[in-house]
């Protein structure tokens, strides 16, 4: 039997995100030995450089994931010598035909297999796609090609994307990700669903009042400003990120784990829910500082954001599902940049113990001190319920307590990166956690007429601090659906 190789060309080698995250996920997995024995990686980007730059440019950003484990730089250097570099047009396809030669040279004698991590923006994607001399997968081989969002910047657009670049790939050589879906606390949501008994009989408008999912980032656009006037919070983190969580939360159970049936599942959510309407939404942009004598800037002094920009950096939405499991049950987001703190999590709030026991015999007035199961994806992946608890002693009063389980004091291994497991899944030829074209075209048009309608009517963001809480219509919003937002009580 023939030896197979795979060969990886990131296109658009230079930007931040290969540099960043591809390159090191890529060492990472040639690490832990999930590579297989024959593999190139190719970086391919318009600047002139020789494959020792390139080298040179990336060693810089790999670690070795635990540190002191002997050998790291023998392994490093190792993967560096199969890092090569090909300087070419995103349009030329005669640049990319001599990458192909090169491709072919170092493949010979072996079963070829092609990986392209497309990290370019979305302009040019089909470009590259129609000049890269792409093969349908074969049994001499596959050919799968990895793209990163924006997926466009509408329904219309993203559908045209779509159209085009099947004019020259299969939907099953696409491989679209969304790095949330890489993530520990992501991937374990459906374990937590359907492996234990206790959640799945209260996951529904039964047991649940309402479910947050919150993201900030405690930093603005900085230098980023560019690619993020012309989509805003709402595209960037919303109708991707947060959408995705939100529906592997809300979904039924899947007939088997695998790719089509957990994507079907994932379909009939976003199908079952209504378009998001403006009133059930509020934004905010965020304005200059200065705190403990530091003045941190606002979104418009970042130079290559325009004046006057109405680009949300803050948003918060109010989002239902009209099926049986969860009629009436606010699904509540909120995105932000240059906010307080770091942080993504979704918060579950349950419903009122009915009968307040408690307060009849004791006075104890449980008040709002519901349930809540809070998952935090990052910093410090955790999960924990928050619970009524009696405090110790001869009295009878009760406290809110946490059952806590948080990952760095219960497991030791360190947790790999998102864009680990999802480039291991892209070359393992598994689905499962990236987004069919079906589930993209249904999420924006959840999404579509509210962008329209914020860029048709002007509509002004709320402007709050950097650094602070973000602007007070978030409030409003979640109390117009009777809510409180869980991380700020
Ligand atoms: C990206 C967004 O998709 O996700 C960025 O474009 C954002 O604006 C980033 O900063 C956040 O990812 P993470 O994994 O750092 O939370």
């Amino acid at each position: 039997k023939m030896e197979s190789t795979i060969s990886i060309t990131v296109v658009g080698a230079s930007g931040d995100l290969a540099k960043k995250k591809i390159f090191p996920a890529l060492f990472a997995l040639f690490y832990e030995d999930c590579l297989p024995e024959h593999f190139t990686v190719f970086g391919y980007a318009r600047s002139k450089m020789t494959d020792e730059e390139l080298r040179n440019t990336i060693s810089k950003t790999l670690t070795c994931r635990i540190d002191k484990r002997e050998n790291c730089s023998g392994k490093m250097d190792h993967f560096l010598q199969r890092c090569f570099y090909h300087s070419g047009q995103y349009d030329s396809e005669e640049n990319f035909s001599d990458l192909d030669n090169k491709l072919t040279e170092k493949e010979a004698g072996k079963l070829p297999n092609r990986l392209f991590y497309l990290s370019i923006p979305p302009n040019i994607f089909v470009d590259v796609v129609r000049c890269a001399s792409l093969r349908a997968s074969s049994a001499s081989g596959w050919t799968r090609v990895i793209v990163e969002k924006p997926f466009g910047r509408d329904a219309e657009s993203s559908g045209e994307l779509t159209r085009c670049l099947k004019q020259y790939l299969a939907e099953d050589q696409i491989f679209r990700i969304d790095h949330y879906l890489g993530k520990e606390i992501v991937e374990n949501l459906s374990v937590l669903r359907f492996s234990n008994l206790v959640f799945e009989p209260l996951w529904s408008r039964n047991y649940i009042r309402n479910v947050q999912f919150i993201f900030s980032e405690d930093f603005g656009t900085e230098g980023r400003g560019g690619y993020f006037d012309n989509y805003g919070i709402i595209r960037d983190i919303m109708q991707n990120h947060l959408l995705q969580i939100l529906t592997l939360f809300a979904m039924e159970t899947p007939v088997t784990l695998d790719a089509e049936d957990i994507r079907n599942e994932k379909v009939k959510v976003l199908r079952s829910m209504r378009p998001v309407v403006l009133d059930d939404v509020t934004v905010g942009q965020y304005k200059g500082h200065t705190k403990g004598g530091k003045s941190y800037p606002a979104y418009t002094d970042d130079p290559t954001v325009p004046k006057g920009s109405l680009t949300p950096t803050f948003a918060a939405a109010a989002l239902f599902i009209d099926n049986a499991r969860w009629d009436g049950v606010p699904f509540l987001m909120k995105a932000g940049k240059a906010l307080h703190t770091k942080r993504a999590e979704i918060r579950v709030q349950f419903r009122h113990v009915p009968g307040n026991l408690y307060k009849r015999n004791f006075g104890t007035d449980l008040g709002k001190a519901t349930n809540e199961l809070v998952l935090r994806l990052q910093p410090d992946e955790a999960i924990y319920l928050k619970i009524n608890n009696k405090v110790p002693g001869l009295g009878m009063r009760l406290d809110r307590s946490d059952l806590n389980l948080l990952y760095k004091t219960r497991y030791s291994k360190e947790i790999p990166d998102a864009y680990e497991r999802l480039l291991l899944d892209a070359m393992e030829g598994e689905h499962r956690l990236f987004i069919r074209s079906d589930e993209l075209d249904a999420a924006w048009a959840l999404f579509t007429p509210l962008l329209k309608e914020l860029e048709e009517k002007k509509i002004a963001p709320e402007l709050y601090p950097y650094g602070s809480r973000g602007p007070v219509g978030a409030h409003y919003l979640a109390a117009k659906h009777n809510v409180r937002w869980g991380d700020l009580s």
